[in-house]
């Protein structure tokens, strides 16, 4: 069995559009993934289904043996600890410590309020340092969050994340906000510690240079359609025309 397996999955919104059609694929633990796709592709929308933001209209999404489209609403607050997230626009405490936002990985495994800061046990914040450290930012853990460049602010996320250790990681456009050079330095850091860690880690990036430098895998969406799965020599300029074709697009 996959650590994730996805069959079948179908998203539709209210208003009636169909973001997901019929998705289907199986990753392990310690592959990094990446996912292309124009925009609108259903990109996000993949992810946000398997953290369980959206709630599936038909499918099933298996990680670790348990169905997240089956679970209640507390049933998923307890698997979301064991879902890291990085976001485009980093989602840290403004007015905290490098450090204590790197600490708040832990906060899912608290009961809500002994969770607050000052609560964390040793082995969480040896943990923590470890994790900033990896990402090369010890230097800054005192260092208030909003006083931090976009580069680090995006490291202490993926130290945050790390610090869950998650089963899985979701990165949905985690490098769009940066210059090309800070992404590669970004990305690369994602890409080791995940693997280190042996966490599967699903990418939806832009870039497919990227993709293609960092995954192990690359997943084409086109219209919320697996149009490709394989790997990056695979990628042929056929199956990129695919991938991003101009016509089709539904209209608005
Ligand atoms: N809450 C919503 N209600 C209705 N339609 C939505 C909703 N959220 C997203 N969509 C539509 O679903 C489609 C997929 O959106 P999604 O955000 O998953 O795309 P994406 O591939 O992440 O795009 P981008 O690269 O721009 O981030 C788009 O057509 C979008 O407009
Ligand atoms: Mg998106």
């Amino acid at each position: 069995m996959s650590l994730l397996d996805i069959r079948g999955l179908r998203l539709v919104y209210p208003n009636g559009h169909e973001a997901l059609r019929n998705v289907s694929f199986s990753a392990e633990a310690g592959e990094i993934v990446a996912i292309i796709g124009r925009s609108g592709a259903g990109k996000s929308t993949l992810l946000r289904c398997i953290n369980g933001l959206e709630k599936a209209t038909e499918g099933s999404i298996v990680l670790d043996g348990k169905d997240i489209t089956k679970m209640s609403q507390q049933q998923l607050a307890e698997e979301r600890r064991y879902i890291g997230f990085v976001w485009q626009e980093y989602n840290l405490v403004d007015r905290l410590p490098a450090l204590t936002n790197v600490l708040m990985g832990r906060l899912g495994y608290k009961n809500s309020l002994v969770g607050a800061v000052g609560y964390f046990d040793r082995r969480e914040r040896e943990l923590a340092v470890h994790n900033l450290e990896r990402v090369n930012l010890l230097h800054r853990a005192t260092q208030r969050a909003d006083k931090l460049s976009g580069g680090e602010k995006q490291r202490v996320s993926i130290a945050r994340a790390m610090t869950q250790q998650p089963k899985i990681l979701l990165a949905d456009e985690p490098v769009a906000s940066l210059d090309p050079e800070l992404s590669v330095q970004v990305l690369s850091d994602l890409a080791r510690v995940a693997r280190e860690d042996k966490v599967l880690t699903l990418i939806n990036i832009h870039q497919v240079e990227l993709a293609r430098q960092f995954a192990d895998r690359i997943i084409g969406l086109a219209q919320g359609v697996v149009v490709f799965d394989g790997k990056a020599e695979q990628l042929t300029e056929a199956i990129m025309d695919r991938v991003y074709r101009f016509d089709k697009m539904p209209v608005a």
